[in-house]
């Protein structure tokens, strides 16, 4: 029994706490240089991510949803898309994810997911493929990789360009490469609560792709590759020095701590064996850190119960997500189709702890707390 503390879901300031006292060092360095934008620490971060990912262009940007924006936006100014042109994704997803494409004058052609990983599903996506279908915006939803053989080989015969949106999945391997390099382009977030995450918004573009990553870049600056020259409409979207600080510190710790994740989620899989509920599938034993754990999400039809007891019990559980971006009331004038998988996903989906501070001590709890439930 945890005596007298409850288990938070993410508890950020401890998980900071680990980096000190190299963060306020960083900090306050900054804060006395004078230099607060467009320095040598995100040009630095830029280089260590692209090699991290191993990709040769990262851009560095105010947040993932800019980075799904401006990869969407350069494809459009490049001629590559034109408005109103299909884009497949998955409907069980962050908002975020359909707000990117939307914003652009694109169509977002929600495909379901398969409810054991949560991922887009390979036969429902070449149901949805049409002869305007241009692209395939592919989630690694939760830390999991979601491209398969099968999925490439749709993406080649169909010649669709592939997107990554790699905001969950950040150190992901998938045949020997990092989710974020696998196809033409890649957004990244580095929101507080992501497996690398800043001490505020931050976003990247990884691409190969020279013509696009000098569009992004300009496109972020207001539109223009030089100062005060303006080529395109563009947005501002910059990450501060003070966040590629950050990230600068805490990238090399990441497959530790990726590492780390996955050993939890190795237990939980283990461990846990409520006939209550539906565990997610493990990775496949020959891709072991395909996925890297950002959250750990399970099916529970009576998910009222579990949180409940779980609460009791002082253990704190989260909902990714409880409304699907094809309900959300802004598209309430769009027909997107049935998705029944997607809905029941987001009526039945239920996230418990799983962050690098855990204690074995917890995880036991964790265990314990969920098998001892009667269901009611
Ligand atoms: C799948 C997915 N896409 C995009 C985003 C947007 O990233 P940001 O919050 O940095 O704008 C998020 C963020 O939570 C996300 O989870």
């Amino acid at each position: 029994m945890i005596e007298n503390s409850a288990i938070k879901f993410l508890d950020l300031k401890a998980i900071n706490q680990g980096f000190e006292p190299e963060l306020t060092e960083t900090l306050l360095e900054i804060s006395q240089s004078g230099q607060f934008v467009n320095g040598e620490i995100s040009e630095k971060f830029e280089k260590n991510f692209a090699h991290y990912i191993g990709t040769e262009h990262c851009i560095s940007l105010g947040n993932g949803t800019n980075a799904l924006e401006l990869i969407l936006k350069a494809y459009l100014v490049m001629g590559i898309l034109e408005k109103k042109d299909e884009i497949l994704v998955p409907a069980n997803t962050f908002f975020a994810t359909f707000l990117a494409i939307s914003n652009q004058g694109l169509v977002p052609v929600p495909v379901e997911p398969d409810p054991t990983t949560f991922n887009i599903c390979a036969s429902s996506l070449e149901q949805k493929i049409t002869e305007k279908s241009r692209a395939l915006l592919l989630v690694h939803l939760f830390g999991r990789n979601a491209l398969s053989e099968e999925i490439k080989q749709l993406l080649e015969k169909n010649n669709l360009k592939l997107i990554e949106d790699n905001a969950q999945a950040v150190g992901s391997i998938y045949n020997g490469n990092r989710t974020g390099a696998l196809g033409h382009s890649a957004a990244h977030s580095f929101y507080p609560t992501k497996n690398l995450g800043a001490l505020g918004d931050a976003g990247a573009v990884t691409t190969n792709d020279l013509e696009l990553a000098a569009t992004i870049r300009a496109l972020g600056n207001y539109g223009g590759k030089e100062k005060y020259v303006f080529e395109y409409l563009g947005t501002h979207s910059k990450m501060d020095e003070i966040q590629a600080g950050v990230l600068n510190i805490k990238l090399p710790y990441l497959d530790k701590s990726n590492r780390f994740r996955n050993e939890i989620a190795g237990t939980y899989l283990h461990e846990i064996d409520s006939i209550h509920l539906t565990l997610p599938k493990a990775p496949e034993q020959n891709q072991p850190l395909s996925h890297t754990w950002h959250l750990f999400t399970l099916l529970v039809p009576k998910r009222e119960n579990l949180i409940r007891h779980l609460s009791k019990m002082g253990i704190e559980t989260a909902i990714h997500y409880p409304i699907p971006p094809h309900l959300q009331p802004v598209y309430r004038q769009t027909d997107f189709g049935e998705l029944p998988i997607t809905e029941r996903i987001h009526q039945e989906t239920l996230s418990i702890p799983l962050n690098p501070i855990l204690k074995k001590t917890e995880i036991k709890y964790i265990i314990e707390a969920i098998n001892n439930w009667d269901g009611k």
